[in-house]
Formats: structure tokens, sequence, C-alpha cells
């Protein structure tokens, strides 16, 4: 081979992004919408003090097998220093719709679109919580609890496909890797399952995943309470109890609520009507059932619902 000149010009693939504006402000960082030449991209800009959040999140991010259809599009980590500061970057793709948060306050769903959302919604946690195992390095994917999940880290993409964010808090489970090192009572309260509200679980991985399929619930009873195609009415959005506790909650208020009077979400008789709903409806009070070994799987989720749509044209 021949050795290159020192005057060979090095081809290099460099990013030239210019921030837009604010999208969402998380637990950690605030997503920018930004443009990398042509492209927009979505930036969460993270300070020194959340470095944490930002190695755990490009950590999962890298791991094998992570690029998925239902899971956010990652595509780079950067540090930017200055004289006064260091700001940690992790550039992903941007979906314009925001988070189902975002969308279900502002928009009701169809049947078929519900049942879009939830079934690709199920398909990203089955593939994160899922270990594929190879002896080949490259193609083994360990087990990821997500640990926050909620409404607002689903994303929308613009043909209604979720796809899941956000994994400053993930926990990965390797076979040799202990995880009892870890503390429980991490997430959003409103979202804490029964077991982590009473301070009561055990570091096991399956007890980690349990958790996210509470929070599943909570966030496809979120789905089903603006949809349209049932004949009740639809309420205007509000997040799982804030009937119950409001919008800024204590960790007592939420206590109370869950685990002392073990209340849950009010589902709708007219809901029950629906023939789909109905299954869904059946679906949920498994998934926010107080004893966690009842709760059914993310893989049973996608399962039970994409067997529902299979008639569905979307
Ligand atoms: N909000 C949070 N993350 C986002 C993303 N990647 N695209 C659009 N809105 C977002």
């Amino acid at each position: 081979t021949r050795p290159q000149s020192p005057s060979t010009p090095v081809i290099e693939k460099t990013r030239s992004i210019n921030l837009i504006e604010i999208k969402a402000r998380g637990k950690f960082g605030a997503v920018w919408k930004a443009s990398d030449r042509n492209e927009l991209v979505a930036v969460k800009v993270m300070t020194a003090q959340e470095k944490q959040s930002w190695s755990t999140e490009q950590e999962i991010y890298k791991l094998s097998l992570m690029d998925h259809e239902n899971i956010l599009h990652f595509i780079a980590a950067e540090k930017h220093s200055d004289s006064i500061r260091t700001e940690f970057w992790l550039i992903t793709a941007f979906h314009q719709l925001g988070s189902l948060h975002d969308f279900l306050k502002h928009n009701t769903v169809s049947w078929e679109q519900l049942s879009h959302i939830a079934c690709t919604m199920s398909r990203g946690l089955a593939h994160l919580h899922e270990e594929i195992p190879s002896d080949n390095i490259d193609y083994y994917k360990p087990a990821v609890a997500h640990r926050d999940f909620k409404s607002s880290n689903v994303l929308l993409k613009d043909d209604l496909s979720a796809c899941i964010a956000d994994f400053g808090l993930a926990l990965i489970f390797k076979p040799s890797r202990s995880c009892g090192d870890t503390h429980g009572q991490v997430g959003t309260r409103r979202y804490m399952a029964p077991e982590i509200l009473e301070g009561a679980i055990n570091f096991s991985r399956d007890s980690f995943l349990r958790i996210d399929m509470y929070a599943c619930g909570l966030v496809l009873w979120e789905l089903l309470s603006r949809c349209s195609s049932h004949q009740g009415s639809v309420s205007d959005y509000k997040l799982p109890f804030e009937k119950e506790v409001g919008q800024h909650p204590t960790l007592e208020d939420v206590q109370e609520v869950v685990v002392h009077k073990k209340m849950r979400p009010v589902i709708e008789k007219s809901w029950r009507e629906h023939s789909g709903l109905s299954v869904l409806c059946n679906t949920i009070e498994e998934l926010w059932d107080h004893d966690a070994e009842a709760r059914v799987s993310a893989c049973c989720v996608m399962e039970r619902i994409s067997f529902q749509c299979q008639s569905i044209p979307f």
C-alpha cells in the first residue's frame, strides 16, 4: 500500500449541529430540536451533574441489537467543553409529534390508532426486556429494565409507531453481573409500582421487569382514556392518578392511594362495551395487579394486541 502523503486530505464526516428550540425538559437535561447539516435531529443537553445519566443512556444505546424500530434511534454522544462549563450531549432521531403524553393532551385516538400505538410500544418494551443469547458478543443482547417507563418517555413517529426513549435510569442484566448495588426507589412517583412505594422489592431481574409492566399498564390506560371509538364521552387528558393525587403528588400521596387504598385509575363502563377495548381493559388490570407475579410480560402484551389488530388495516 502507498503511504499517505501528509497533504492527503482526510475525509471525515463532521457534524455541524445547530440547536433550534427546546422541545422538552426531562428529569435529566433538556431536549432540543436541532439540525445536523440538512437533517433534523434531537439533542439532549445534560450538565456535569447529569453525567451519570448521559453515561448510562449511551451505554444502553450502544448495546448490540438495540437498533430497533421501536427504540429511539441513537446517533452519537458528545462532550462539549468551553472555558466555563462542560455539557454532555446525546444526539438521536427527531420525532416531530413528540411524546405520547404530548400527543394525548391534544388529540383523541381511534381504536385503530390506539391498537397500533399499543402494539408498537409493547414491541419496543418486549425487545428491551428480552435477553437474546449468543456466543458471539456482537449478537448477544442482555435484558434491560427501563425503570422510568411513562407516556412522556414514549415518542411517536410520523406514522404513529411508538419508540421508547430515555434510558438514563435503565439497568442492564448480564448473567455474570449482579445488580445488587443499585437502589430500588427510582423513577417517577405516579408510575411507581406498589412494591417500590413499599420499599419491598428484591433485586432480581424479573422484579425490575415487572415494575416496568405496572407502568406500562398505566400508559395503556392513558391511551384508552383518550379513545373515541366507544359509545361514551371522552374526557380531557389526565395523567394516571391525577384525579386522585393531583399534578405534583408527594411520595406519601401516591403511597396512600396505590398501596394503602389499592386504588387504580377508573376504567369506564363504555370502554368495556367495545369488544377490542374490553380485552385491553383486562390486560391493563393484569398489568397493574398488586401482586407483581400476576403481571403479564411485555412479550405477552405484544402478542395479545397484535392478535387483536391482525384484522385491522392501519
Ligand atoms: N422529546 C424528547 N425526545 C424527543 C425526540 N427525540 N424527538 C422529538 N421530541 C422529543
